[in-house]
């Protein structure tokens, strides 16, 4: 069944210059993208975005990382969309992720890790639209 997960290009591949490379990935793995944008999260968005890790002792590390720069965010789409991208990008910690994967190949530490993807359809549903209205979800090009 073709379903959504939802996916960020994190602010140290934005600067690394590596968001044309992810993207072309995403591409290449037979994600359809369904939105795309560029922008920058205020703090207060970064931690509503990741309220459910606001009692781990790297939650400020990770707000303010994710606040520090431009990110792109995306609704993408493919059969078992969340199982896949998660495949795609592999381990949260690039060190225990399995090569040819996102984060193997972009992501230098668990914090700065390149991508962020939905663990579950139930999340997906929520990131995609934290992010995006329904208008800006095009079904069909
Ligand atoms: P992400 O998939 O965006 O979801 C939560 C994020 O928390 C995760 O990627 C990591 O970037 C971050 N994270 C998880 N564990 C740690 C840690 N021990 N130190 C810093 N950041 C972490």
């Amino acid at each position: 069944m073709s379903n959504r997960t939802f996916a960020i290009i994190k602010p140290d591949a934005v600067r690394n210059g590596d968001t044309g490379k992810i993207y072309d990935r995403i591409l290449k793995s037979g994600f359809n993208i369904l939105s795309a944008k560029l922008i920058k999260l205020t703090l207060s968005q970064a931690e509503g975005f990741y309220a459910v890790h606001s009692e781990r002792p790297f939650f400020g590390e990770l707000t303010e990382f994710m606040s520090s720069g431009k990110c792109m965010v995306l609704a993408l789409e493919k059969d078992n969309a969340v199982l896949e991208w998660r495949k795609t990008i592999g381990a949260t910690n690039p060190i225990e992720a399995d090569e040819g994967t996102i984060r193997k190949d972009f992501a230098t530490s668990v914090g700065e890790n390149a991508v962020h993807g939905s663990d579950s359809d139930e999340n997906a549903t929520i990131e995609i639209s934290y992010f995006f209205t329904g208008s800006e979800i095009i079904q069909n090009s």
